[in-house]
C-alpha cells in the first residue's frame, strides 16, 4: 500500500512513474507539475496504458496541488531545468536551487515521514539543499545518480565484451559529473575481474566515456536522457519499498565515511524501507582515493556556490 509521488513530469519524470506503474510495486502514484495540464495528460495516457499493459496501479495527475501528494512514502524530485548542448550540471545551480527549495519544503510540509528521491541537477548539490530545507535525517534524502552512471559502465563494458550486461558487477564514487570515479577494482564480469578480460587502455576509454556519458546523449538529443534514468529511480523504489537491502551507489549524505564530514555525494548503500540503511565505506587504492577526493572538492566548491546564492536571494 504504498504511494509515491514524482515531481516534474518532464521525460525523466514520465519514464519513471510509466516504469514504476509497470511494476505494479506501488498502488498510486501522484504526478504534479507546474504547467497547468501536463501531469494530468500525463496521469490520462498511462490509465489508457493500463488497459493494455494489464496493470492496476492508480496514476493521477494535479497541478501544482501539493494536498494531492499528502502522506505520500516515497516523492522523487526531477524538478528543474535540464541541461542544453554545451552546458555543465553545475550551470543549473542558478535556475535549480530555488526551485528546488520550494518544492522539498512544501514535500516536508504534505509528506514529513516521505524519503525523498532528488533527481535534479546539479544533483550532489541540490541533494544536500534537499536535505537541508527538509530537514529531514539523512536516512531519509538521498540522490540518483550512480545507479544511472554504473548502468552506462555496464552497458559499455557489455558492448566490447559481447555478453550480457546482466553478468557485469560494478560501482562508481564521487559527484554525477566528469570527476565521477568509476572503480575498475570492483568491477567483475559473472564473477571474473576486468582487469583479466580488458586491457588498462580499453577500461580507461570506457571510463572517459562514462564520465561523459550525459553529455553524449545531450549532443545526440539535444537534453537530458530518460529512459536509464526512469528505469534508474523505479529500480530505487523498489529497493524501498520491498526493503531489498540492495547494494546500490546513490548520492548520500557523509558523516565521516571515507573521511568526509557534510556533503551528498555518490557511494554505495545498502538501500532498504528506511531509505540509506547504511553507507558502505569502501577500502580504495591511492589512485581511487585521490580521485574521490578531487571530486569530492568540486561537489564542495558547487555547494559553496549555492549557499552562496540562497543566502544573496
Ligand atoms: C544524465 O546524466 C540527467 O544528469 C542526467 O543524463
Amino acid at each position: 500500500m504504498s504511494k509515491v509521488s514524482i515531481i516534474g513530469t518532464g521525460a525523466v519524470g514520465s519514464a519513471t512513474a510509466y516504469c514504476l506503474a509497470e511494476t505494479g510495486t506501488v498502488n498510486q502514484i501522484v504526478l504534479l507539475d507546474i504547467v497547468y495540464g501536463k501531469a494530468e495528460g500525463r496521469a490520462l495516457d498511462m490509465r489508457q496504458a493500463a488497459a493494455i499493459q494489464r496493470f492496476d496501479t492508480i496514476v493521477t495527475g494535479v497541478t501544482n496541488d501539493y494536498s494531492a501528494t499528502a502522506g505520500s512514502d516515497i516523492v522523487v524530485v526531477t524538478s528543474g531545468m535540464s541541461r542544453k548542448p554545451g552546458m555543465s550540471r553545475n550551470d543549473l545551480i542558478t535556475a535549480n536551487a530555488g526551485i528546488v527549495r520550494s518544492v522539498v519544503s512544501q514535500v516536508a510540509e504534505y509528506s514529513p515521514e516521505s524519503i525523498i528521491i532528488m533527481v535534479s541537477n546539479p544533483l550532489d548539490v541540490l541533494c544536500y539543499c534537499a536535505l537541508t530545507v527538509s530537514g529531514f535525517a539523512p536516512n531519509r534524502i538521498m540522490g540518483m545518480s550512480g545507479l544511472l552512471d554504473i548502468a552506462r559502465y555496464r552497458s559499455f563494458i557489455a558492448e566490447e565484451l559481447n555478453v550480457s550486461t546482466k553478468d557485469i558487477q560494478a560501482l562508481i564514487l564521487g559527484g554525477h559529473g566528469n570527476t565521477m570515479v568509476p572503480l575498475p577494482r570492483y568491477t567483475t564480469i559473472g564473477g571474473i575481474p576486468i582487469r583479466q578480460l580488458m586491457s588498462k587502455e580499453k577500461i580507461d576509454k570506457i571510463i572517459q566515456r562514462t564520465r561523459m556519458g550525459g553529455d553524449e546523449l545531450i549532443q545526440l538529443l539535444g537534453t537530458s536522457a530518460w529512459h536509464a534514468a526512469g528505469a534508474a529511480i523505479c529500480q530505487m523504489i523498489e529497493a524501498i519499498v520491498l526493503n531489498q537491502r540492495r547494494v546500490f551507489p546513490v548520492c548520500a549524505y557523509l558523516d565521516g565515511e571515507y573521511g568526509m564530514h557534510d556533503i551528498c555525494v555518490g557511494v554505495p548503500v545498502i538501500l532498504g524501507s528506511n531509505g540509506v540503511e547504511q553507507v558502505i565505506d569502501l577500502e580504495l587504492d591511492e589512485d581511487d582515493k585521490q580521485r574521490f577526493l578531487e571530486s569530492e572538492k568540486t561537489v564542495r566548491d558547487n555547494i559553496e556556490i549555492m549557499k552562496q546564492l540562497t543566502a544573496n536571494s
